[in-house]
C-alpha cells in the first residue's frame, strides 16, 4: 500500500479495508477552490492490468507518462476543482470488483481504465451495473482503431459516458464530466 497524501483517515482506511491495494494516492482538495456541489467524498479513479507499466509499455501506443504521471496530473485537476480522488491499480479482475463494490458507498464518482478487462470481464460489468453515481470509462489509445478484439467493451454499456484514443487527458476529462454530472 502507497499512500501519497490523505485526506480523510478514516474514509481511506474504510476504502483499503477488505482489499489489498496495490497503488492508493489521495489528495486533499484545496482550501482555496470552489468545492463543487455535494461532492464530498472522493471520486475514485481505477486503473487495469498493465496500467502499472504505462511509460515502458508500448509508448508508441500508450505515450510516455508514467502511471503515477496520470495520479498527478488527475489528483492536481480534482485539488484544483475541490475535489478529492482516490487512485487505485489492480492487476488482478476481484480486486477491481471489490474497489467498485466500495465504490457504491464510498465514492462521488468513478473513472475505470478497464485496460484489456474491458473486453473480457463480465464481473466488472455487473459490479459496474450497481453504482448510482456517474461512472466514465476511459481508454488512452482509440481502440477502435486497432485491433478487432477491443472494439467491443463489456463496460461502456453499463457507465455514463466513454472517452478513448484522447491520451492521457482523458482522465482529466472523464473528472470534468463527472463533475458537471453531480451538479445538474
Ligand atoms: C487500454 C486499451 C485496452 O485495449 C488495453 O488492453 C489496455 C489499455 C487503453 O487505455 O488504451 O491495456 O485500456
Amino acid at each position: 500500500m502507497r499512500r501519497v497524501q490523505d485526506f480523510d483517515e478514516e474514509m481511506a482506511r474504510k476504502a483499503v479495508s477488505t482489499s489489498k491495494v496495490i497503488k492508493l494516492a489521495t489528495v486533499k482538495a484545496s482550501k482555496s477552490a470552489k468545492t463543487s456541489k455535494a461532492v464530498t467524498k472522493p471520486v475514485y479513479v481505477l486503473n487495469g492490468p498493465n496500467l502499472n507499466l504505462l511509460g515502458l509499455r508500448e509508448p508508441e501506443i500508450y505515450g510516455n507518462t508514467t502511471l503515477a504521471g496520470i495520479e498527478k496530473l488527475v489528483a492536481t485537476a480534482a485539488k484544483a476543482r475541490g475535489v478529492n480522488v482516490l487512485c487505485l491499480q489492480s492487476n488482478h479482475e476481484g480486486e477491481l470488483v471489490t474497489w467498485i463494490q466500495e465504490a457504491r458507498s464510498m465514492a462521488s464518482g468513478l473513472i475505470i481504465n478497464p485496460a484489456a478487462y474491458a473486453h473480457t470481464s463480465i464481473a466488472i460489468h455487473d459490479a459496474l451495473a450497481m453504482l448510482d453515481i456517474p461512472v466514465v470509462e476511459v481508454h488512452i489509445s482509440n481502440v477502435h482503431k486497432r485491433e478487432e478484439f477491443r472494439h467491443y467493451s463489456y463496460v461502456s454499456s453499463v457507465v455514463t459516458g466513454v472517452i478513448c484514443g484522447l491520451g492521457v487527458k482523458g482522465y482529466t476529462l472523464a473528472l470534468d464530466a463527472i463533475l458537471a454530472d453531480l451538479s445538474k
